[in-house]
């Protein structure tokens, strides 16, 4: 494998951070810095240090994105702007998607990866895995439709919601809503069914993923070996 794909499949950089970095002789393999890094590495056996840190090979790569307004979570779209357009495209591989939707207008945390197999497990309906956003309502929501949140409501497709806890803030028009499923457009149909309307959302949580408030919107970051091995295990 070239050294500047080895780098970007490790996460550690982009590829044009990657062919400045081995210019630069910031880059060494079994110990000797090559001059290029269009140089063919071993992935398993080679022992490659990149600015004195050991680099380890990954089969995925995992990011988290700050989802501004105005992007579709897909991979790709006709017509409309998608969230894979954020990530430059020396940082992507083949078979990266959003792992899971928000809608054009939702803000906040989207898990991009190509690990198809834990993307599976963790939008598996069974798998019942936390979601938490930040909204705010058009009206004030009474402790009687928090009651009704919590027991689950019946959607105007009929559909009946499961459990989702809602904790209220401000004047009763903004707080938290904690969902174990992820139906289309769900929070803001729960909203409707109690006659009310969702004017700003946010996903701040995914499983045991936490927005990082230091990304700014638009933003993204590859995740942490902590978060990898926490979300690899979620679940299990
Ligand atoms: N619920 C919605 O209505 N929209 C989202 O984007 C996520 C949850």
């Amino acid at each position: 494998m070239r050294l500047d794909k080895f780098l970007v499949a490790t996460g550690c950089c982009t590829r044009s951070v990657a062919k400045k970095q081995v210019r630069s002789g910031a880059v060494t393999v079994n110990g000797y810095a090559p001059k290029t890094a269009d140089v063919d590495i071993d992935p398993e056996t080679d022992k490659v240090l990149f600015c004195g840190q050991s680099v380890v090979y990954r089969k995925y790569i995992y990011i988290m994105l700050n989802k501004p307004e105005g992007y579709v979570s897909a991979t790709e779209d006709g017509r409309e702007k998608t969230v894979l357009d954020l990530i430059p495209s020396d940082a992507r591989r083949k078979g990266l998607f959003p792992c899971g939707r928000l809608d054009k207008n939702t803000l906040g945390l989207m898990l991009i990866t190509d690990n198809g197999e834990l993307g599976h497990r963790l939008l598996a309906p069974k798998s019942h895995v936390k979601k938490i956003y930040r909204f705010r309502s058009k009206f004030p929501i009474s402790e009687t439709d928090a009651a009704r949140f919590a027991e689950g409501l019946v959607l105007e497709d009929g559909y009946e919601t499961k459990p989702a806890e809602i904790t209220l803030e401000g004047d009763g028009d903004e707080g938290l809503i904690t969902l174990v499923e992820g139906k289309y457009h769900q929070i803001k149909r729960m909203l409707e069914a109690l006659n009310n309307k969702i004017i700003y959302l946010e996903r701040i949580r995914f499983g045991p993923l936490v927005l990082d408030e230091r990304l700014s919107r638009g933003k993204w970051r590859y995740l942490t070996d902590d978060e990898i091995a926490m979300l690899e295990s979620h679940g299990k």
